[in-house]
């Protein structure tokens, strides 16, 4: 696998974290041997976990540290304040996180009005008995540890919103404005993700192998864009967005969530690892298993009889080697480690364009 983008600079937030001091007592600062694999979004995301863990972090926080500014990037559309919302126009968040070292995890479905669900989601991990709070309990949950109601659309996914919405039917009561195409924000949006063949959404992943050899993860994402309200995807499913085991490995997802709901996706991919399978051999094989048993119906099929989706694995192992994989070619992924951060192209099962 060839690096596309050699070590960078440090971000904003990297900076502000060389600034403060470690926040656990006895915490031990990263040394060689950690490494952390994210989706392609998660460049500063990578920067600044790996930042944090050199300064002693415990690996979790570092990695919701490391997401947290896609959730909080207005700018990023697939993720927490800012990203798409459902069909009704509400943004609903999804969110797991897994500490593999207790195999304790957390997680919230269609949570609204809190920008980053993947702190709520070590919340639920830390302060209940229970792993999976949805809806209006999670936000009540959020809400009662001091996440205040916020209102998660921004004017540009409003606005792509309105567009979507009014297209719909030519036979309802929602019309467009004139030259609404001509807008900058609508055109990138049609530019990036007019592509039929795939439904757009967005999700960052990010696992963590520490210096110590403890495997974690986190997944958080703003879904299917347009989604059905209430509709939860893999992410904030343990086990299929994300499953970390010390000793093992840990695995998260992107992609179409309900491919990746049925085969338990990240759980499979380090029962592989369990077996003594690669990074890389486990995340193919685990995309081998969608590719010909879900979505056997000819809308998901192509004319050769292949997947009319896409999805992603990151996966390292307890050796610390990492791989990213998806059903079609030209995916990317981030690994950051001792050397820096760097940008890979995953492996695939099907080139495109074949
Ligand atoms: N993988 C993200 C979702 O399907 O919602």
């Amino acid at each position: 696998m060839a690096a596309a983008g050699a070590a960078s600079a440090l971000s904003p937030f990297e900076e502000k974290l060389q600034g403060q001091a470690p926040p656990a007592s006895g915490a031990a600062p990263a040394v060689d041997g950690y490494v952390l694999v994210t989706s392609a979004n998660g460049v500063e995301a990578t920067k600044a976990a790996r930042q944090a863990l050199i300064q002693g972090y415990d690996p979790l926080d570092a990695a919701i540290a490391g997401v947290n500014i896609n959730e909080l990037d207005p700018n990023d559309m697939s993720v927490g304040y800012g990203g798409v919302p459902n069909e009704d126009g509400i943004v609903q968040l999804d969110a797991c996180v897994m500490d593999g070292r207790t195999l304790r995890a957390g997680a919230v479905g269609a949570l609204e009005g809190c920008k980053t669900p993947s702190k709520v989601a070590k919340l639920v991990m830390e302060r209940t008995d229970r792993v999976f709070l949805v809806g209006a309990g999670a936000q009540k949950f959020a809400n009662a540890h001091g996440f205040p109601a916020e209102d998660l659309l921004t004017s540009k996914t409003r606005k792509i919103w309105l567009y979507w919405k009014e297209r719909l039917s030519g036979t309802d009561d929602w019309i467009e404005a004139g030259r609404e195409a001509e807008d900058p924000d609508i055109k990138e949006f049609i530019r990036k993700y007019g592509n039929e063949y795939f439904r757009p959404q967005g999700t960052i992943h990010m696992s963590v192998r520490s210096a110590k050899g403890d495997l974690v993860g986190v997944t958080t994402t703003s879904g299917l864009y347009f989604k059905m309200p209430g509709r939860v995807g893999d992410s904030a499913v343990v086990g299929a967005g994300v499953y970390s085991e010390n000793g093992v490995g840990s695995c998260g997802s992107t992609g179409r969530g309900e491919a990746n709901l049925v085969t338990c996706g990240s759980h499979t991919v380090v029962e592989f690892m369990r077996q003594g399978r690669s990074p890389e051999e486990a995340c193919l094989l685990a995309l081998k298993r969608i590719a010909e048993k879900t979505h056997n119906v000819p809308r998901h099929r192509d004319e050769k009889g292949r997947p009319k989706f896409n999805v992603s694995f990151y996966a390292v192992d307890a050796k610390g080697r990492t791989a990213a994989a998806a059903i079609w070619s030209g995916a990317k992924y981030v690994v950051g480690d001792n050397e820096g951060v760097r940008t890979l192209e995953s492996a695939y099962l099907y080139k495109k364009g074949t």
